[in-house]
């Protein structure tokens, strides 16, 4: 398949951008709020396979975005691993911290297949069901945004418990990353095997840490993954929020795309990295709560400033469970629209 999507991953040409949307599947879509009923709680939800397919279905069909991503959660191999995780309603993700080597010492590398099966087959139904020119995004959390939610428990103001671990003792934080590296790995290539056409690591958090951590801490393990997922052939996708300062080095770890966040221009993210790969984003998910004039005004923007070729148009962060949704359907229109390439 050589959809405009995987054709933009490539820094090929496009009949016109491609876009989809971080969290396109989630609670912005009364649709969805009406599966997640269904299965009851969100952790049920990524692990009925059927259902998770339902969600991931709908924001292709609602919005007619180019691509599909895999309804699931980045936390669901963490789990996996031996840290006990439940998602609290209004409250997010609450997990058991790691905080000590003790801790560290009884979690383990999951075989993929045999304890996160349902995922695998989640990827597979999702397959089936999309129409054919359709590719579908498979994705994992980055390890030191994964290790930020293993230490804290949760989702943090001020990450202290990770960095403090970082400053104190780095050997010992980084066996955790090591750890989390295999398991990346092993579990994106599940995804693979199982038919993920593209895949997508979220480092969310990555942009608490000074450059100099980034370099040292983050961007090897993202490396390591890049080198691992290279022989699969499947464009991967690095995204950060707040990655202003390391665009350099996110483009020297191997990846194939920067998903960028609204903070930078596309055009000064392009000279940063050189071009050496393709660009993802990034509008400022709040302006789909402007009317829709400004809504094309800030899209037009965005593609003004995008590279001629390799640009996947997306929003900077993830949409909001409170945007409109017909600002997304009109983002989806307007970017099809002005997206034209000049035959
Ligand atoms: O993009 C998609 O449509 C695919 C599904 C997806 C979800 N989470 C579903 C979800 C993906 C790719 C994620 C990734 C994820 N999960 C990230 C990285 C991306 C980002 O937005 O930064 C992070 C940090 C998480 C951890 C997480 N999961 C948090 C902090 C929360 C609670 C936040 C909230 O809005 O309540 C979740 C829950 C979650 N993950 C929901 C969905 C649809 C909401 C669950 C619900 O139905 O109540």
């Amino acid at each position: 398949m050589n959809s405009r999507f995987l054709k933009a991953c490539r820094q090929q040409p496009v009949d016109t951008t491609p876009i989809w949307i971080m969290r396109q599947a989630g609670r912005y879509l009364p649709e969805y709020r009406s599966t997640r009923a269904k299965a009851g709680d969100f952790l049920t939800l990524c692990k009925t396979p059927d259902l998770a397919c339902e969600v991931a279905l709908q924001p292709v069909e609602r919005l007619g975005v180019d691509a599909a991503i895999l309804f699931s959660d980045i936390l669901v191999p963490v789990e996996a691993m031996g840290v006990g995780l439940r998602f609290t309603e209004g409250e997010g993700p609450r997990l058991e911290p790691v905080r000590s080597q003790a801790d560290l010492a009884r979690l383990h590398v999951p075989d993929p297949v045999a304890e996160t099966g349902f995922v695998m087959d989640a990827v597979r139904a999702i397959r089936r069901a999309l129409p054919p020119g359709i590719p579908l995004i498979g994705f994992s959390g980055a390890p030191f945004t994964l290790a930020s939610y293993v230490v804290e428990g949760g989702t943090s103001r001020n990450f202290r418990h990770v960095l403090g671990w970082l400053y104190e003792d780095p050997a010992g934080l980084g066996r955790l990353m090591d750890l989390l590296t295999e398991t990346v790995i092993l579990y994106l290539k599940a995804q693979v095997e199982a038919g993920a056409q593209a895949l997508q690591l979220f480092d969310t958090w990555a942009g608490v840490l000074s450059r100099r951590q980034y370099r040292e801490v983050a961007a090897p393990a993202t490396a390591r993954i890049a080198a691992a997922l290279r022989g699969l052939g499947v464009p991967l996708i690095l995204y950060v929020n707040g990655s202003a300062p390391f665009l350099e080095e996110m483009a020297g770890t191997g990846v194939d795309v920067i998903s960028v966040d609204w903070r930078v221009s596309l055009g000064e993210a392009a000279q940063r990295t050189r071009g050496a790969t393709a660009l993802q984003g990034n509008l400022d998910p709040m302006a789909l709560y402007a009317p829709p004039k400004i809504l094309e005004r800030e899209a037009a923007r965005v593609l003004a400033e995008a590279p001629a070729v390799g640009h996947v148009f997306n929003l900077g962060h993830g949409i909001q469970p409170d945007a409109p949704v017909e600002s997304a359907v009109a983002l989806v229109e307007v970017v099809h629209r002005l997206g034209r390439k000049e035959p």
